[in-house]
């Protein structure tokens, strides 16, 4: 009896640690008094961006991801690197990287709103979601009140972002890590539905898969010319849509392009070698994907959460790209 007790109290002190660590003290509408525009304001910035150019709600939402997989969505993705810290942003292939601007334009202008206020962590988070329904995505709730951390080391975006080359063993333990289950991950890989990637992060699959000059049987025979005369071998300048012909538009059409093994990366091909993530795969290849964008804002609404700081935690960051 007294072990079950303990059992159990064990139980219910590792559910409120995992409550605490992921979302806790987040609420919808956190600055309803302290910065009552701080949303809209956002929503215009990132409007104006994505109006001219269609691509940044891939580079946003990918950006937002990383956030949250290293130290949690605490805006330590935006930090610089200084003469003595490599932060996280060094770790990034600098296809990202075009995304800071905007998220530096919206805490410009919240800060001439309500200075001090508002973290650049809910403002990566609230542009992520914003600008993905600007491209017909799917809409999710943004609770606020994340507060920024203090720390961005390069080592920890190696440790914590899976790598394009992981199988789905791997992605599991790595979205396991973060409280994510295979579930999430089948959906939330969903978001290669836009975007591009450098040829460098998924070349090897087409020339030297094994270290023979072979191509990753995994991917469609037929497809590989296509890519190889896309990508050349050793090439780091060019880049290729995830999801030809709508890599701008927010669908479920990357669930197609992996059940007919032309996901760019193992990480896509490998959602096909798992019962449960191929089971979502083929779910959502056909008839428009039934459930996709309600799956994605039930996932996205997780990883929004992940390991916030909030309460006193942290600080509110005065510039995105600097700790105060
Ligand atoms: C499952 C593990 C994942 C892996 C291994 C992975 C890997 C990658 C890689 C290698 C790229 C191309 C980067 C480059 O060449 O510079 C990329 C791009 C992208 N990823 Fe992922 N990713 C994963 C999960 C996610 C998730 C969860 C999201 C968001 C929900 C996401 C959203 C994106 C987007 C939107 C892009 C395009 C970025 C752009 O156009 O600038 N990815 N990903
Ligand atoms: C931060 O670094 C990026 C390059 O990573 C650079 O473009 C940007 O100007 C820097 N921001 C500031 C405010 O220095
Ligand atoms: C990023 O771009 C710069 C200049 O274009 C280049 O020197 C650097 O090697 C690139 N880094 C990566 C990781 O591709
Ligand atoms: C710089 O690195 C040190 C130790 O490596 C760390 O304590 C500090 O928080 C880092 N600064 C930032 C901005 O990450
Ligand atoms: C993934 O890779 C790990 C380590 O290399 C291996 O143990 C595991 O069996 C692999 N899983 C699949 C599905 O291939
Ligand atoms: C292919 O990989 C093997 C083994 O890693 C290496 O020896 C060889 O040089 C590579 N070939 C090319 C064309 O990169």
């Amino acid at each position: 009896m007294a072990s079950t007790l303990k059992c159990l109290s064990v139980l219910v002190l590792a559910f409120l640690v995992i409550d605490a660590a992921n979302g806790q003290g987040l609420k919808l509408g956190f600055y309803a008094k302290t910065c009552p525009n701080a949303e809209s304001i956002i929503h215009k910035t990132v409007a104006s961006y994505v109006s001219y150019n269609p691509t940044f709600p891939a580079a946003l939402l990918r950006m937002h991801f990383h956030d949250c997989f290293v130290r949690g969505c605490d805006g330590s993705v935006l930090l610089n690197s200084t003469s003595t810290n490599q932060t996280e942003k060094a770790a990034i292939p600098n296809l990202s990287l075009r995304g800071f601007s905007i998220i530096d334009a919206a805490k410009a202008a919240v800060e001439k709103a309500c200075p001090g206020v508002v973290s650049c962590a809910d403002i990566l988070a609230l542009s992520a979601r914003d600008s993905v329904a600007m491209i017909k995505g799917p809409w999710w709730n943004v609770p606020t009140g994340r507060r920024d951390g203090r720390v961005s080391t390069i080592a920890d975006a190696f440790i914590h972002l899976p790598p394009p080359f992981f199988n789905v063993t791997q992605l599991k333990a790595s979205f396991a890590s973060k409280g994510l289950n295979a579930k999430d991950l089948a959906v939330l890989s969903g978001g290669h539905t836009i975007g591009i990637s450098a040829c460098a992060s998924f070349s090897q699959r087409l020339y030297n898969f094994t270290g023979k000059g072979d191509s990753d049987p995994s991917l469609d025979s037929e497809y590989v010319p296509r890519l190889k005369s896309k990508c050349k071998p050793n090439d780091i300048v060019t880049t290729a849509e995830m999801d030809p012909g709508s890599f701008k538009t927010f669908d479920s059409s990357y669930y197609k392009i992996v059940a007919k093994r032309r996901g760019l990366f193992t990480s896509d091909a490998t959602l096909l070698d798992d019962a449960e993530t191929k089971a979502y795969v083929r779910s959502q290849a056909t008839n428009n994907g039934p459930t996709f964008f309600k799956d994605f804002a039930v996932s996205m609404e997780k990883m929004n959460a992940i390991e916030v700081l909030t309460g006193n935690a942290g600080e509110i960051r005065k510039h995105c790209a600097f700790v105060n």
